[in-house]
């Protein structure tokens, strides 16, 4: 998606992504950081310079270490400053704010690239919001990576082919039943 923050747009309020994912954060600042504790990661990618006057956005650095119990504060927050061609890297337990925008004419764009686990639901619809048509004439990496195929073992099928199989029109095959990749085979 991308975030296009006009002159007076306000800053958001500081705010963890996976809030969607009511992932309960426990407090990993004495321990260091346990890898797969996040269940997501976002991609920043700057359209323009972005600067403390346009919306940078501001982030509380170490905050993903943070227990649930812990809320930020706006004075812990720093501005990323970007130009085009950087990327601020989130996981989505760190807590950020769009910033507000307070220049008289810039335009802050922002493009955002998210990413969830593949048994978590996307945030967006991907399956209503784009055709069948639209889907089989992407590439096969933006397919996979849009969630048009399992998240292995099993979720995701869909009358026991796999999405694209489903989406093309082709007859259920050998994989009917179990698609788990590990499984013995007959
Ligand atoms: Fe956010």
């Amino acid at each position: 998606m991308t975030f296009d923050v006009g002159p007076g747009a306000k800053a958001q309020r500081l705010h963890r992504d996976d809030k969607n994912f009511h992932v309960d954060h426990e407090d990993q600042t004495a321990t260091g950081y346990r890898t797969g504790s996040d269940v997501m990661m976002a991609f920043m990618v700057p359209g323009v310079k972005t600067t403390p006057e346009n919306g940078a956005t501001l982030a509380v650095p170490g905050s993903h270490l943070w227990g649930s119990d812990r809320p930020p504060k706006l004075d812990e927050a720093v501005a990323a400053e970007m130009d085009v061609t950087d990327c601020l890297v989130m996981l989505g337990g760190l807590y950020h704010a769009g910033g507000a925008n307070i220049t008289e004419t810039e335009r802050r764009l922002l493009h955002g690239m998210f990413f969830t686990r593949g048994y978590h639901r996307q945030e967006e619809n991907a399956y209503l919001a784009n055709s069948t048509e639209e889907v089989l004439s992407w590439s096969p990496a933006a397919q996979k990576i849009m969630g048009f195929e399992l998240s292995s073992p099993n979720i995701g099928f869909v009358n026991f082919q796999l999405p694209l199989q489903y989406m093309r029109g082709e007859g259920v095959g050998e994989a009917f039943g179990d698609f788990d990749p590990s499984q013995e085979k007959s």
